[in-house]
Formats: C-alpha cells, structure tokens, sequence
C-alpha cells in the first residue's frame, strides 16, 4: 500500500491521508451512484425541516434548494461526475454542493450522519422499485387471467409426481400460477408498509442535540411515519432482506413456470407454441429451437436465493448500530431489483404470446387413463364403497393396458366384467369433456369454474 492521498472530509482527525487503495476499497460510489436521486429528495427534506427548526435560515434553505436542484438536473442528463476520493454518492453530492453553492453547502449536514442518511436513502429507493415492480407483477398476472379465460375449455393431462393424473384446463392450470403471483403481489405489499417508516434523525446513532422535527421530514418524504428507536434505525436491514425474500418466492415461481414451459415446448410434450421471438437456435443442429428466455429465468433464479443467503449473512453478526460492513448490502439488493424486474418483463411479454396445442393436450390426456378417478366416482354413486371402487377401477385398468386401449374404449360388456354396477350412463363420465365439466365447484377445473376465477382476477386487477 502506498500512494497516499489528500484526506478529506473527516482530515481533522487525521495525521496522515487514507492509502490510495483502502480508499478505493473502502468506497461505495461504483454501486451506490444509484442513490443519488434519493440522496437529493432526502437532503431537500432535512433542510427543509431545518430551516422550520430555525437551523438554517429561509436564504440558506434557497441556496441548497437551487444547488440540489441543478445537481438532480446533471444526474438526470447524465452529466453528473462523480469521485472515488469523495467515497460515496452522499459525500459526492454534498462535494457538489459546497462547490457550487459554498459555505451553505456544509451546513446541510447539521444534525445527521450518513449513517441515517444512507438507511433513509435506501428506503426511498426500495420504494420506488416496489411500485414499479407491482406494475409488473399487474401485467403478468393480467395476461395470465385473459389467457385463462381464453383457454378455459382446452384440455390437457394434470399431473402428480409428472404423471397423467386427471385432465384439468388449460386455463385452471394458468390460473393456478396466477394464484402464485397473486401471493408474491401481497408479500411486496407487506414489505412495503413495513418499510415505509423514516429512519432520517437517528443521525450516527443516538440521535441529535438539534431540535429537529422527524414527523416533518417523514411526512415530506412520504413515509408513514418515524421510526421509533435511533439505533435500530440506523443499523436495520430487514427491509432489504424481506424484499429479496419476497423475490426470491417470485422467483423460485417463475423458475416453476420456466421449467413448465421448457418441458411444454419439447418435441416430448408438444403442448405450446412459444414465438420464435422469445427462442434461439443452436449454431449447429439446424432443427433446433431453444426456450432460452424460460431457461434463462430459470438459472437466475439462483442469484436472487444467493443474494438472500448474502444479506442474511451480512446480518447475522453485526452487533449495533452501524458498522461499515452495512454497505455490502447494495449490490445484493440492486442486482435483486434489476434481475427480477428484467424477469417480469419477459415473462409479462411472453404470456400473451403463448397458444396451446390444444390436440396435442387432448392426446396427451387421453393416453394416462386419466379418468380412472371418474370411474370410482361412478361406482360409489352406484352404492359401492370407495376402496372396493378403488380395486375395481385398478383392475380395469391392468386390463385396458393389455388391450391397449383407454378406459373410455372399452366395451360395456368388457367394463362389466369388473362390476355389474357398470351400466351404459359410465361413458359420459369417462369422457375427458365429462370429467373435467363435473369438477363444478369453487376452485375445481370446470370450465364454468374456470370463467369465474378468469373474471374475478381481472376485476381485482382493475381495481389496483
Ligand atoms: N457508504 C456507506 C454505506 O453505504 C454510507 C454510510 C457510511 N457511514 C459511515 N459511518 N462510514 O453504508
């Protein structure tokens, strides 16, 4: 280590200048640049408040207003520099600020730390990638209730342990991932409003000798309310761990959907038609086309659960309050927002876009006897108990196989051998249409059932 530099806002203290590469290595503004827009609402908000507590005057209040303002105009413009020395984006505005507006500009950071300033920031800012990604989440879910309703009469082969177990719809299945994404929409939710409390006050960590008002600058940025205890605000990271938390549910969800798609678009399945637009080709068998944007969502599944574990790791041995290892939170966090934001989009994008090949399902469904559930349903209406049912249907089921034939093509005199309960009616139930149109009830695969959930998501959607 060599290659010592100016020291400065701290210099005072100091009898010689921070080594050049501890300053690089202990700097944040690479990452943290990202803030500077909260940076500014926040410093604007203190000083507003400060002028309120007599801190400052109405004319210093000015100049920092108009100072900010210009610097929120470079960074909006692309112009804004910013410097390793000056280590992160709070000392780099406040830099900024002295520079164009002098002696003022050192005042802003009366009574706060960048300890609280930092907690604040990454607050506002979380917040507002919440909404966005809520706007999100609305647009998949929108296009997954439309195609539901679309596609509520297509038949396909449900599966347990990936075996035909009963046909269900198309469009139920859509709508059970709709239901998924409606859980992760109220888990951001809830992060949301725990989040929304203004840590701005708690200054380092003890709070601060001058008379601020903390209800003030909450209510100017927007938060709830003030946080209530000083150390836990500075040094509280829950927020950031239970929003990729949250994204991380997402995720593991749209790495489910992904895998579904994939196995849908295989020669195997052939169950869907993904657009060339969302596939690529392989540089070497000429037939082939990839799913890679599903693919894709389903490998970055593991970042998101690695920057969790990352946080929770960050976390778990910090005794209070702040301590410097708090700013390896924001790599974690950003590169969490951008994943699944970029995630949402492309699947947003791709669900609209998607067609069943609704012969293809009707096959696949028709090959795994996957009425066989309808016919023990009959039998106990004709008075037989369940288990004895259950082994009636079992060995019609051996016997189908070796005639290879569908439970459905099997002659009533053939179906009698097994029970002489079996009357002519037992073909409307071995139907695939008759199975799926007698699970009529709240959440069955119906496809009545099916245009009412289809319905009531995309009301519930309208009113977001
Ligand atoms: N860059 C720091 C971070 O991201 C800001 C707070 C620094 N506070 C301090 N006392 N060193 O956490």
């Amino acid at each position: 280590m060599s290659d010592k530099k100016e020291s400065s806002m701290w210099g005072g203290r100091f009898k010689e200048a921070t080594d050049a590469f501890v300053a690089e290595f202990t700097s944040s503004i690479q990452f943290d640049q990202r803030l500077a827009l909260q940076d500014i609402q926040g410093s604007l908000a203190h000083a507003e408040m400060l002028t309120k507590a007599k801190v400052l005057t109405q004319d210093e209040l000015s100049q920092i207003q108009k100072g900010l303002g210009e610097i929120k105009e470079e960074v909006l413009s692309g112009h804004a520099e910013w410097s390793i020395e000056l280590e992160d984006i709070h000392m780099n505005i406040e830099k900024r600020l002295t520079d164009k507006i002098g002696i003022t500009g050192k005042k802003l950071h009366t009574g706060r730390s960048r300890n609280d300033q930092v907690a604040t920031d990454i607050r506002l800012y979380v917040r507002d990638e919440i909404d966005e990604i809520a706007t999100l989440i609305t647009r998949l879910q929108k296009a997954l209730a439309e195609q539901a309703e679309k596609h509520a009469d297509v038949i396909m082969p449900g599966f347990t342990h990936l075996q035909t177990a009963q046909p269900v719809t198309f469009g139920h299945h859509l709508l059970a991932w709709y239901e998924m994404i409606e859980r992760d929409f109220g888990r951001l939710q809830d992060c949301r409003t725990r989040l929304n409390q203004s840590p701005l006050g708690a200054a380092a960590l003890a709070g601060t000798t001058y008379p601020i008002d903390r209800e003030l600058t909450a209510k100017l940025l927007g938060f709830e309310k003030p946080t209530n205890n000083s150390l836990d605000s500075v040094s509280d990271r829950d927020f950031a761990i239970e929003f990729n938390a949250f994204a991380s549910i997402l995720m593991m969800h749209l790495s489910r959907f992904s895998e579904e798609l994939i196995l849908w678009t295989s020669a195997q399945f052939d169950f869907i038609d993904l657009p060339d637009r969302f596939c690529t080709g392989s540089s070497i068998m000429p037939q082939k086309k990839n799913p890679d944007v599903p693919e894709l969502i389903r490998g970055k599944s593991g970042r998101v659960f690695g920057h969790l574990t990352s946080l929770l790791v960050l976390m778990k041995s910090q005794p209070l309050a702040y301590n410097k290892d708090n700013q390896e939170d924001k790599e974690p966090l950003f590169d969490c927002i951008d994943t699944i934001k970029n995630c949402l989009l492309a699947f947003a994008d791709m669900m609209p876009a998607i067609t069943p090949k609704a012969e293809n399902m009707l096959a696949a469904a028709k090959k795994g006897f996957a009425t066989a559930t309808d016919l023990a349903d009959y039998l106990v209406v004709k008075n037989i108990p369940f288990r004895d049912a259950h082994e009636i249907v079992g060995s019609s089921v051996v016997y189908a196989i070796e005639q290879q034939k569908d439970l459905s093509e099997l002659s009533l005199d053939e179906l009698r051998q097994f029970s002489d309960a079996i009357e002519q009616d037992v073909f409307e139930i071995l139907t695939l249409e008759g199975s799926v149109q007698a699970r009529d009830h709240l959440g069955g695969t119906a496809p009545k059932q099916v245009v009412f959930q289809a319905k009531k998501a995309q009301e519930n959607l309208q009113k977001r």
